[in-house]
């Protein structure tokens, strides 16, 4: 981890984030971070504004947390912005929700540019709005040679959907006498995934007192260290970010095996 962050210019980071943060980069952070994203509609009737008010407010986090975790070094930032079960909300929050990631990119795509950030998307693109597509589409493209962290968008997405195609696909190999059902594998399922591309998420984050998973990556959460917190998702902070790696870094992760002094 030292080596990766001798490689970049740490003293931003101290300059803007503080001793803390240069002590959490330092002590290797999660290589990719999945956030559920909540607690937006909850920010807004507190204040007695609309619920979109919240979704608006809670674009501003995705702009710091996005910024603190491509300092720190983290490879991997998947946002859950939309699940494919959010088509039940009013439409007018639906079409707002919808309108987020052009404003979003449209007001920070210079900044994700100068940060070495790659946007990314996962989600059924096929019911998305052309204008949500678009905006997509022009960041990815516009981003698509950066080296830095990977700002996954998770839009339209849901997990069992995604293992369904699946497994579809796989049975449908079967089907034409291309593979054994006994030679199905994790491998096969995973490589046939949204994520295939990334690793599989360290640590999975989600805000406002809600402790469940919401069909977000049930298969790609099996060995994940989960965070919860009771701040709502406006008013996450760096502060939060660096807590949750705090405790990350405290973790003993065995992906079900013993560690250290136990494995002998
Ligand atoms: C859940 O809060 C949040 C969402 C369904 C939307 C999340 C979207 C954002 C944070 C903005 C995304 C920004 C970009 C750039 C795409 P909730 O509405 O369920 O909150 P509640 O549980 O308090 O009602």
């Amino acid at each position: 981890m030292f080596n990766k962050l001798l490689k970049r210019n740490i003293e931003p980071i101290i300059v803007e984030y503080g001793e803390r943060a240069m002590a959490v980069a330092g002590a290797g952070v999660p290589s990719h971070v999945a956030i559920i994203m909540d607690g937006n509609g909850r920010w807004a009737k507190k204040r007695s504004m609309p619920r979109v008010a919240g979704h608006h407010e809670g674009m501003k986090t995705v702009r710091k947390i996005t910024k603190l975790s491509s300092h720190l070094g983290v490879d991997v930032l998947t946002l859950y912005a939309f699940s494919t079960e959010n088509w039940k909300r009013p439409k007018m929050e639906v079409d707002f929700l919808m309108r987020l990631p052009e404003e979003f990119l449209s007001n920070f795509l210079p900044e994700l540019i100068e940060e070495n950030v790659r946007v990314e998307m996962m989600g059924y693109v096929d019911n998305l709005p052309a204008h949500t597509i678009q905006a997509v589409q022009k960041a990815k493209e516009a981003t698509k040679h950066n080296t830095g962290l990977v700002l996954n968008f998770a839009l339209n997405y849901g997990s069992r959907a995604e293992i369904v195609d699946a497994v579809k696909n796989l049975a449908s190999l079967v089907q034409a006498g291309e593979l054994e059902p006994e030679d199905i594998s994790e491998e096969m399922i995973t490589g046939r995934l949204m994520t295939k591309e990334l690793p599989e998420p360290d640590l999975l984050i989600r805000t406002s007192g809600e402790v469940r998973l919401s069909n977000f990556m049930l298969w790609q959460l099996a060995y994940t260290e989960f965070w919860f917190t009771d701040t709502l998702w406006p008013d996450f902070n760096e502060d939060c970010l660096l807590e949750a790696f705090e405790v990350y870094q405290k973790r003993n992760r065995r992906y079900g095996g013993l560690k250290g002094e136990e494995a002998n």
